[in-house]
């Protein structure tokens, strides 16, 4: 690889920012060209500048911020957005730029063009590790198993930290309600927990891992239970709460059912050639699930080549940080596939 790998942000919140500060930590290997928010695209402006500016919650607008315009071909795109980019990474991929991302969105809707998506992320010029399991490299196995030949049949997977946390603490023996005040309190949360709890990201985390392993051709049907309905979100935190309460002496007795039998609770996605399926189940404490410690995730994939031992990978989780890291490591992989 020569020279440094140059970098476009395509937003700047929690994740965005953590990638500016490892930028800031790095020696050199990326040389970030703009960053963009809601406001506009900021180029050639100091990484620190930015990270000081959106720290304090102000618009890149403020900066200088103006119209898109696109860099130099084997640049890299780092999505860290929400919602529908899959415009700009077509134009991106169209025009020789690479793309990174953390935003599901384009990858995991009931129209997403995987079509194209697929085609650049086997050539590598399309990055989705942090967009599931954050340190665990699940998308990028699933590419190697299919690469030698291999088939997939079915991917078992805890991806969601924050459910994670919480069904953790509830087997640890603490009440639903206190527990997801816990996660609440510590940041783990959406501002409205129900939206964590309802589990619909593990189903469009399952969607990104179960097209990556070439499950489906289409959509798949999608049926997710939640460990609260989906009608509990927008309810005042008052209101939830009450409800959250309510919950906790079933959760507590399914607990105590589960350990009588060696098992523990966790909420596992499962995708397979029938569609996904997430909900909370038991698992056996000494199966690679029911191991997990409570700020990992993992995932099980059972695949034609290796039936009856299927391929465990586990590891630290979730957040920001760790979400930057593997942004960071994809944007060397794709910098280094656009280069040959
Ligand atoms: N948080 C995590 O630990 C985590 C982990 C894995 C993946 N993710 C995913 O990573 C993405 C970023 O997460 P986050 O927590 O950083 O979200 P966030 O704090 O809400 O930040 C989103 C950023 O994207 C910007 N943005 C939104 N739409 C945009 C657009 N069309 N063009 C340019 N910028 C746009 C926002 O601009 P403004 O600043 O102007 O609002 C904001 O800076 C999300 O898709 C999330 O699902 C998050």
């Amino acid at each position: 690889m020569t020279g440094p790998i140059p970098l476009v942000l395509l937003g700047c919140g929690g994740v965005g920012r953590a990638v500016l500060a490892q930028l800031l930590a790095d020696d050199g290997r990326f040389r970030l060209l703009g960053a963009a928010d809601r406001t506009g695209l900021l180029l050639g402006a100091d990484p620190a500048a930015i990270l000081d500016h959106k720290a304090a919650g102000r618009p890149l607008s403020d900066l200088g911020a103006g119209a898109w315009r696109w860099p130099e071909r084997g640049t890299v795109l780092v999505d860290v957005a929400v919602g529908a980019t899959g415009a700009r990474w077509r134009e991106a991929l169209d025009r020789g730029l690479g793309v990174v991302t953390a935003n599901k969105a384009p990858l995991a809707s009931p129209d997403a063009p995987w079509d194209v998506w697929e085609p650049a992320w086997r050539a590598g010029r399309l990055g989705i590790g942090g967009t599931v399991g954050a340190g665990v490299p699940t998308a990028t196995y699933l590419r190697a198993l299919r690469d030698g030949g291999d088939v997939i049949h079915r991917i078992d997977a805890v991806v969601s930290g924050t459910l994670h946390f919480v069904v953790a603490r509830i087997g640890a023996g603490q009440p639903l309600s206190d527990a997801v005040a816990e996660a609440a309190s510590r940041g783990y949360t959406e501002p409205d927990p129900a939206i964590d709890l309802s589990g619909a990201d593990v189903g469009r985390k399952l969607t990104i891992l179960g097209r990556a392993a070439g499950l489906w051709d289409g959509a798949p049907a999608i049926e997710v239970t939640g460990l609260v309905p989906d009608g509990w979100r927008g309810l005042a935190p008052a209101d939830l709460a009450a409800r959250l309460r309510s919950l906790n002496a079933p959760l507590a007795a399914r607990v105590r059912a589960a350990r009588d039998e060696g098992r523990r609770l966790r909420f596992v996605g499962t995708a397979d050639r029938t569609g996904v399926r997430c909900g909370l189940r038991d698992e056996p404490a000494d199966s690679p699930l029911g191991r997990l410690g409570d700020a990992e995730n993992g995932a099980v994939l059972h695949s034609a080549r290796f039936d009856g031992v299927p391929t465990t990978l586990t590891g630290p989780g979730f957040g920001p940080d760790v979400t930057a890291k593997t942004l960071l490591a994809d944007a060397c992989a794709v910098a280094r596939a656009l280069r040959t």
